[in-house]
């Protein structure tokens, strides 16, 4: 996954860079690295296992310079140790290299063509700037980099430096982001647009199979065969406010805090008055279709269950829910006339771009529902809808579920046509979204008696076992404890058998018809010596319950739910002292299949 980031200015380029890696390092941050050219052309490269901040104390003081490209190490190739961070250097020492993606061809590249050079690290990286000082055996710099970059299968986006040519910063681009932002104080380019700020104010997002060159007050930018390509210019919207973590400890809790706010933003942006405002082309296109396939990972992909949910109950489109690394080497059979819709917080998923792709290719309608309106997904996708959560920093990802699922709640409404009290729903969602955060201290108190299980169950049956599967991604990703969401009638036929004494289990109870059945399936885990625990609606609760939430429509519920788990999953991590905004092995946006 990675981050990466190159400036080149006049003056200050390491203060850029690192300031940039610092804001990439959701990206991943198994090690980081720099090169960084002085004003008198001498090259220094600083890199080290772990996080950019340690790369800063290891940097030679008051060095500093013109030109400068990082990269923060999400290791796909390699152990995360200091020989397999990046920057790579060629064999003559002549290109150095910073590179986000996977390069499948690698041990092929390596036994043939470049069977006579030495490899250091375990990289499949290290082969590209190899293969590029191959070819400048015969050709100028361009060309060699454009000619490696026929020669490699799989996803790069490559920053290069050329000794020869220290004013400029050379650019790879294929399947993996990299936008270009044009700044007063020099070029910068990066893998997302939050380092961009205060750097630049417009910026272009690069296209698949394209070359670049960057200096600091030029931007060129060919296809591999060299010839020039206009490129699309997009204002950078984010500010640097909206990144900062203010006056909270982690950007996870800051972002669950958000949610109220940005359910009241969605009600902002998508109705006028009572009506819902949403593309008139997008909503009639639902006529011409009979079923819908919902495509995502993680934790968009449980957000999809709730829109499968709406489309099903509200327009009586038949949906289902598909998993983009499952779909990407599988044909499922389409006999109907199918919408595919993606969801996507990052709009950069690996997996959900090629599983687009090939959809496209197919000729099937699509549409992206996505946090960033500039990613690769959206630039593919027909249609778009925003969900305008605001940048997500933690990665453990919370309001950009909340967003997913009100944003398909509203397009599910236009779509059905029916006089739709939801605007008044989604008000009064906010409201109580803030009433459970105004209870914070009950869900610290359950918190610590989940701390030190081994394991925890959450269980539920149809919208809360949706609920369910989403609040146990969230426990087992920053607590570390594993964690499992089972429907509670599934229970019997296998899963039982692990619940031992003192295991929690958790029911989620918001549904009238299901509430009876998932509290007698709890009573069967009880018998067995489970800590038992429920989260329950208002209207369905028992004194004995450990949470209530407040009432609100029964559609609705796992938008409340999962403000509790979510919050459950944070004091649970802070209680054990983990790293809650970076936790181990795990990147924000996944651009790797
Ligand atoms: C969950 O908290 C996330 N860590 C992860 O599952 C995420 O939802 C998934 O990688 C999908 O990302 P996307 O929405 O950016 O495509
Ligand atoms: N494949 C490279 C490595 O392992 C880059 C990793 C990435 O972008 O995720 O170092």
């Amino acid at each position: 996954m990675c981050g990466i980031v190159g400036f080149a200015g006049i003056k200050n380029s390491k203060e850029a860079v690192l300031n940039g890696l610092r804001k990439l390092e959701y990206r991943g941050y198994d090690s980081a690295g720099i090169a960084i050219s002085s004003s008198d052309n001498v090259l220094s490269i600083f890199k080290d296992k772990g996080r950019v901040e340690h790369l800063e104390e290891i940097i030679t003081k008051d060095l500093d310079g013109p030109l400068a490209i990082g990269h923060t190490r999400w290791a796909t190739h390699g152990k995360p140790n200091k020989i397999n961070a990046h920057p790579h250097i060629s064999n003559n020492k002549r290109f150095i290299i910073v590179h986000n993606g996977v390069i499948d061809n690698y041990k092929e590249l390596k036994y043939t063509k470049l069977s006579g050079f030495n490899f250091y690290s375990e990289t499949d990286t290290e082969v590209i700037v190899n293969l590029i000082e191959y070819y400048s055996r015969k050709y100028d710099v361009s060309s060699s980099i454009r000619i490696t970059a026929t020669k490699l299968e799989g996803s790069y986006s490559c920053l290069i430096i050329d000794k020869e040519t220290p004013d400029k910063i050379y650019v790879l681009k294929n399947k993996t982001p990299l936008l270009i932002g044009c700044g007063e104080k020099g070029n910068i380019i990066a893998s997302d647009v939050i380092p961009l700020i205060g750097y630049a104010t417009k910026y272009t997002n690069l296209e698949d199979q394209v070359f670049g060159i960057v200096t600091k007050d030029s931007v060129s930018i060919t296809d591999y065969l060299g010839n020039k390509l206009e490129y699309n210019v997009n204002q950078v919207s984010v500010n640097d406010e909206e990144i900062t973590l203010g006056r909270y400890p982690h950007y996870m809790l800051k972002e669950i805090e958000e949610q109220p706010d940005v359910i009241r933003r969605l009600i902002s942006k998508y109705f006028d008055g009572e009506n819902i405002i949403i593309n008139k082309d997008l909503v009639s296109m639902f006529k011409s279709i009979n079923k819908i396939n919902f495509v995502a990972a993680g934790t968009s992909m449980y957000a999809s269950l709730m829109g499968k949910y709406f489309f099903e109950k509200l327009c009586r489109i038949p949906s289902e829910v598909l998993q983009s690394s499952e779909l990407v080497y599988s044909s499922p059979l389409i006999k109907d006339v199918p919408l595919f819709i993606f969801l996507s917080q990052s709009g950069e998923t690996a997996d959900s771009i090629a599983v687009l792709k090939k959809v496209k290719e197919s000729g099937y309608p699509t549409l992206l529902i996505t946090n960033n309106i500039g990613s690769t997904m959206a630039s593919i996708s027909d249609y778009c809808l925003d969900i305008y959560a605001g940048p997500e920093i933690s990665v453990a990802s919370t309001k950009a579920y909340v967003a997913q699922v009100v944003t398909m709640s509203i397009l599910a409404k236009a779509v059905s046509g029916s006089i739709t009290k939801l605007k008044n729903h989604l008000k009064s969602l906010a409201k109580k979204t803030e009433e459970i955060l105004g209870k914070k201290v009950i869900i610290k108190g359950l918190a610590d008696q989940i701390k030190d299980a081994k394991a925890v169950f959450y269980i539920g049956r149809g919208i809360d076992y949706w609920a369910s599967l989403e609040s146990a991604l969230k426990l087992k990703e920053i607590s570390y404890i594993h964690t499992e969401a089972f429907s509670s009638g599934e229970l019997k036929h296998g899963t039982i058998a692990l619940i031992e004494e003192n295991v929690p289990v958790i029911a989620i109870c918001t549904q009238e018809g299901t509430n009876g059945i998932v509290r007698s399936n709890l009573i069967e885990t009880e018998a067995r010596g489970a800590k038992s625990f429920v989260i329950s609606m208002e209207s369905l609760s028992q004194s004995s319950d450990s949470f209530i939430i407040p009432n609100v429509s029964h559609y609705l519920t796992p938008l409340l739910t999962v403000v509790v788990t979510q919050l459950l999953a944070y004091y649970t991590a802070v209680n054990k002292n983990l790293d809650i905004d970076k936790p181990r092995n795990l990147a924000k946006s996944v651009t790797v299949e």
